[in-house]
This record gives structure tokens, C-alpha cells and sequence, in this order.
């Protein structure tokens, strides 16, 4: 039922404000009544952020597409940030808090459709369905983009892996970040990540993949974005692409040794941030089909379907320990629930520079040896180091 829009805006008011309560919040779009005059933004956002001086409302509006964020201290400043918001003629208010989602849409009488409901909305149960989307799932990006619902959940889950690991990586801040997502595809998270990273940040991306339609395709859209200037994309193999040193790796199911190569990247760059979602894993599974397992596992490698989870696992283990060895702290983690994707495993590894012990070694050693395998991502660091030992 239609009420009065000046009395559904105040009833927004103290959510906007709650910073305790407040998961995000987003004005867009235009009123559709007749000589409406446009918002000064197509865009605002909303959240609370931790900083070192406390928590803050951090405001991010978007004018011709380029966002400009700023972080208002509590009380007074985000008040009067709020009430300047609440006054553009906005067409739709998203609100989300921890209890509940209220939707609120201006008709063309000038009047406020308001929807409430409390599914979606955080109860911090771990299960990626109650989690907020960090983007949108109703931002005109993914509308351009033509995702689907399970690509925007990977994304999303994808980007809350990101956010926090961007915020504890050393990276720098007197330019811009320089991002790079390698094997990038139809580009959901290229494009995600940088509507993302963009809202606090100046950030260059560049998406890397083998296919041609991917670039021109990805290309097209960015322009569409207003994007070309930060967005790029390159035709080429991961390995040889001509592409800046990057400070932030992403690989998202870059297929089987793809991954390997991303990697490899990150540590010839030193990457200060590196999050890569593995694929299918090819190069042990074949390795272990013709090695003999040790003493004891053939009542597991004899059933094809273990013996090849056994190989995803003892492949991204391998590849952690290889990213310690070359100077990151490196975990892997599920970043998205199964039903979204069954390739739900993400290595995380930020660069600290900290060399791996002798006995991190020697447990690595024990391990390939045991299984008669020589990760693919092995064999391509201990080339680059052979080449970087012959060159110098
Ligand atoms: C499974 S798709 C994933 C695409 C995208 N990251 C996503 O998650 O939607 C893998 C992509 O990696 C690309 N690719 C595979 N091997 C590659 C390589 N060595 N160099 C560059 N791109 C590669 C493929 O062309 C494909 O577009």
C-alpha cells in the first residue's frame, strides 16, 4: 500500500543512522513522476566502517559513474550527510540492516511503495544465503554483466574474501592499487571487484584470458560502464601476458594449471595480496594415477573419485606450502557454500616476506616424496628461479 513518501523517508532516518545495526544501505535511480528533477548522484551508498578513529558512516555517491567516498565521523557529520541524501529525489531506497531489508520505491504519484521483510537479512548462521551481498544483486552492473544468480553468489562470496584481506595486506596507498584478474572470462568478478575496490580507492584492473570474444566482449562493457579508463583488458596466456606488476591477484576458477600459473605471477611480481579460487586440478590427479600411493592409501586412491579428491586437496595444500616458501603467509579457505559452486576452495596468501623454516621444508619434501608428485607450480617457480640465478 501506497503512503506518504516525507513520512516513509523520516521512517529510514534512524536505520540510516544506526551504525550498530546498519549493514548498507543504497539511494539510486530517478522518480519517474513527469518533470522530476534528477538526484545530484546517480547513486549513494552507505555503511558503517571500522576505521583507526573509530567507526564511521562511510558515504559513497557516484556521479557519471565515478565514485567519490567519504568516511563522516558519528553524530552531527553523518547526521547532516544522511538528511542531504534522504532529500535527493532518489526513486528507490535498499536498506539493510541485521534484523531486517526494507525496499522503498517512489511511485509515480510521488508516493512511497514501502516493502519490509526480515529473510535475507544477517544472522551471522555462516550460510552464505543469510549473508548481505557486498554488491547489490539489483546493481545495474549485473544487469550489463547478464550473471546469473549462482555466478553473483561465487562473486559476492568472492569480494567478502576480498574486503577484509585488502584491509590486512601491505598494500600501497600513494597510488593507485593495481589489480589484476588472470583466466577472467566473461569478467563477473573483474567488474565486481572494481565497483567494489573502486568506492574507496583509485584502482587500475586489468583482466587477463586466452579468448579474444572475452576481450572484445569485456572491452564493450567496460565502455558501456564508463569504466575504460581503470577497466582493461588483454588477449593472452597468464604466463605471458604483457601486463604491470600487479598488487592484488585475483584468479577465479582459472582452469587446472592456470591456477599454477596465476601464482607463479603473483610471486615474480611479489604481489603483496593474492586470493585464487582453484578449478579442476589435472596435473596431480594425472601424476597420481601412475605413482604408487604410500603404504596404506591404496584403500583410497583405488576409488577413482577419492583418489581425485585426495589429489584436489594434496594439490592446494602443495601450492600454500610453495606460496610460505616463497615469502607469504598462505591459508585455504571455503569461501562460497557448495550449492553455489563445488570449486568453493580459495588459497589466500598475504606477502610478509618471512622465508619458511627448515622444517617447513622438510615436511614439504616428505610429503611430494611420499606421494611421487612434482607440482606443476613447483616446477614453474624453481624455473624462474634457475633463470633469475643464470641472468644475475
Ligand atoms: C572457468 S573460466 C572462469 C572465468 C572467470 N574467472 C569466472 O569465474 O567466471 C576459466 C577462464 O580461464 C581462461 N584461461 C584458461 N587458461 C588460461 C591461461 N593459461 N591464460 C589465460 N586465460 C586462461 C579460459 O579462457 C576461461 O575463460
Amino acid at each position: 500500500m501506497a503512503e506518504s513518501l516525507e513520512a516513509a523517508l523520516a521512517a529510514l532516518r534512524p536505520a540510516l543512522l544506526d551504525a550498530e545495526h546498519l549493514v548498507r544501505a543504497v539511494g539510486a535511480g530517478r522518480r519517474r513522476r513527469g518533470g522530476a528533477a534528477p538526484p545530484r548522484w546517480e547513486r549513494a551508498e552507505l555503511r558503517p566502517v571500522d576505521l583507526k578513529a573509530g567507526r564511521h558512516l562511510q558515504v559513497v555517491t557516484y556521479a557519471e559513474g565515478a565514485p567519490l567516498t567519504r568516511n563522516e565521523p558519528l553524530g552531527a557529520p553523518a547526521e547532516a550527510a544522511v538528511d542531504e541524501l534522504l532529500a535527493q529525489p532518489f526513486g528507490n531506497w535498499h536498506v539493510q540492516t541485521t534484523t531486517e531489508t526494507v525496499q522503498l520505491r517512489v511511485t509515480k504519484k510521488g508516493e512511497a511503495q514501502v516493502h519490509r521483510s526480515t529473510s535475507g537479512t544477517v544472522q551471522h548462521t555462516g550460510h552464505d544465503r543469510t549473508k548481505p551481498h557486498l554488491i547489490d544483486p539489483g546493481d545495474p552492473l549485473f544487469g550489463v554483466l547478464g550473471a546469473g544468480a549462482s555466478k553473483r553468489r561465487q562473486v559476492d562470496a568472492f569480494l567478502r574474501a576480498l574486503a577484509p584481506a585488502v584491509d590486512d595486506a601491505p598494500l600501497p596507498a600513494d597510488r593507485p592499487l593495481r589489480v589484476v584478474d588472470l583466466g577472467c572470462g566473461n569478467a563477473y568478478l573483474t567488474f565486481a571487484a572494481y565497483r567494489y575496490l573502486a568506492s574507496t580507492r583509485d584502482v587500475e584492473l586489468v583482466g587477463v584470458d586466452l579468448r579474444a570474444e572475452a576481450r572484445e566482449r569485456n572491452t564493450a562493457i567496460a565502455a558501456e560502464l564508463g569504466w575504460s579508463d581503470n577497466v582493461r583488458f588483454v588477449e593472452g596466456s597468464i604466463a605471458a601476458a604483457p601486463v604491470p606488476e600487479a598488487d592484488v591477484v585475483l584468479a577465479l576458477h582459472a582452469c587446472d594449471t592456470a591456477t599454477d600459473d596465476a601464482l607463479a605471477q603473483a610471486v615474480r611480481w611479489q604481489s603483496p595480496l593474492v586470493l585464487a579460487a582453484p578449478c579442476c586440478h589435472h596435473d596431480l590427479q594425472r601424476q597420481l594415477k601412475v605413482a604408487s600411493p604410500p603404504p596404506a592409501y591404496g584403500l583410497v586412491t583405488r576409488h577413482a573419485i577419492l583418489r581425485e579428491r585426495l589429489g584436489d586437496a594434496l594439490t592446494d595444500a602443495l601450492r600454500a606450502a610453495l606460496l610460505r616458501r616463497e615469502g607469504y603467509r598462505a591459508d585455504v579457505l571455503q569461501f562460497v557454500d557448495a550449492e553455489y559452486t563445488p570449486r568453493n576452495t580459495m588459497i589466500r596468501a598475504v606477502r610478509t616476506g618471512a622465508a619458511w623454516d627448515a622444517a617447513a621444508e622438510q615436511e614439504y619434501a616428505e610429503l611430494t616424496a611420499a606421494w611421487g608428485v612434482t607440482p606443476y607450480l613447483q616446477a614453474l617457480l624453481d624455473a624462474g628461479q634457475d633463470a633469475g640465478t643464470a641472468a644475475s
